[in-house]
């Protein structure tokens, strides 16, 4: 009776198959869950004291809408050291100017340029397999996500990304390191797909949530302020990028607090300065207390989580290479799995088989419009890990 109150924005996205897995989970006791896409460590104790210390001391009210001065210091002061990039304040930058502000998590700021940038009609080009809001938040602007089919090796290059460009596209999305597939897009393919964007005049938005989960192999760069600093490969590290290069990037996955809702984007003000307008009568600002607990973030390190994930997901790699491709994640903590052809079966009937064995893994149907793998997060402890690595692998084997 209500329905037809709904609008075309809503109803034009269908959850119903990754939902039928999560209800077909919800039976399961206590199952093996591969399927979480957060991390698995405590928050550090001293960004847990200052959040409390800031609820404490009544810091309980509103920030400015781009951000606590204090984060936004550090924030900026990082990305100079990591980038090289000279921020303006934020409001008060020249159009090229790079600046920055706090967004409600990495969502927040992704939901807010594609607000800013994207009329209906308009396209914007996400890799395929994608993290599972892209193509979604293209459909709630009225516009439409071009995927880019990024099989088997799950690389964004310029050279796939090339031909879909056209007078419609706004931008192109790049998720380095990859949710789901883990994979990080070299130094050098990075500048050339930047170069591309900037050739056709279009932006290029680097989604970097999980820019300090990085193995050993795959820290290609160093921080232009500091060359002993092993670095993520970034298109931002690129001379000029903060001109024409968005960033995106999250405290959530970082610190162990996917909960906080708490990210930044940075780029040049003349879109920083929009997206911080709808900010202001949407999400008004992030959670105040929550941004001075993690402006005590810049002086941890997490090199002991990112090297447990990295033996974790050599540990993976290891077991199920035997069974089937796995392209190797290079950062973050999941890896794509191909469902093994012989098997004769989508990646949602390979998930609907795990949950008979009481494991949850997600289909690749809910990354891509294929459905021909499968995602496993590695951000759980070593036993069950292990225990369902066992499982995968006779599955795989066809047991
Ligand atoms: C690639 C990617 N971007 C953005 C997000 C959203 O993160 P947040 O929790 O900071 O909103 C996620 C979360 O899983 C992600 O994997």
């Amino acid at each position: 009776m209500i329905k037809h109150l709904i609008a075309d924005r809503a109803s034009a996205i269908d959850a119903s198959g990754i939902r039928r897995i999560f209800n077909l989970a919800a039976t399961l006791k206590d199952p093996i869950n591969l399927s979480i896409g957060q991390p698995d460590f405590p928050v550090p104790e001293p960004i847990r004291a200052a959040a409390m210390h800031a609820i404490d001391t009544h810091k309980n009210g509103y920030t400015l809408t781009q951000g606590d001065p204090a984060l936004l210091t550090k924030v900026t002061d990082w990305l100079k050291l990591d980038l090289g990039w000279d921020c303006a304040v934020t409001g008060q930058g020249a159009d090229n100017q790079p600046t920055a502000f706090i967004t409600s998590g990495t969502s927040g700021a992704l939901f807010l340029a594609f607000l800013a940038l994207l009329n209906p009609g308009d396209e914007c080009i996400i890799p395929d397999p994608y993290f599972v809001c892209y193509p979604h938040l293209a459909t709630m602007c009225g516009a439409k996500a071009i995927t880019c089919d990024t099989y088997p090796d799950f690389q964004l290059t310029a050279a796939r990304v090339e031909p879909l460009i056209n007078d419609k596209t706004k931008f192109v999305l790049l998720n380095t390191p990859s949710n789901p597939s883990g994979v990080v897009l070299s130094k050098e393919e990075g500048a050339k797909l930047r170069a591309l964007c900037k050739s056709k005049g279009v932006l290029l938005i680097s989604d970097e949530i999980y820019d300090e989960f990085v193995f050993t192999e795959s820290l290609g760069d160093t921080a232009a302020g500091d060359p002993a600093l092993k670095r993520c490969p970034s298109p931002a590290r690129t001379q000029g990028a903060d001109q024409d290069t968005l960033l995106i990037r999250g405290f959530g996955k970082t610190y162990g607090c996917t909960g906080w809702r708490l990210g930044y984007a940075a780029g040049p003000a003349a879109i920083i300065d929009q997206m911080s307008k709808l900010q202001q009568y949407t999400f008004v600002c992030a959670p105040a207390p929550l941004q001075a607990g993690v402006v005590e973030s810049f002086d941890i390190s997490m090199s002991e989580s990112v090297d447990e994930y990295e033996s974790r997901r050599d540990m993976v790699i290891e077991r199920l290479s035997k069974h089937t491709n796995i392209a190797t994640p290079g950062g973050a903590f999941y890896a794509f799995i191909e469902v093994p052809e012989s098997l004769g079966l989508t990646g949602t009937q390979f998930a609907e088989k795990c949950i008979e064995r009481e494991l949850l893994v997600i289909p690749g149907g809910a990354f891509s419009p294929r459905d021909t793998h499968f995602r496993i997060s590695f951000a759980t402890n070593r036993d069950r890990l292990s225990q369902g690595l066992d499982i995968l692998c006779e599955l795989l084997a066809g047991k």
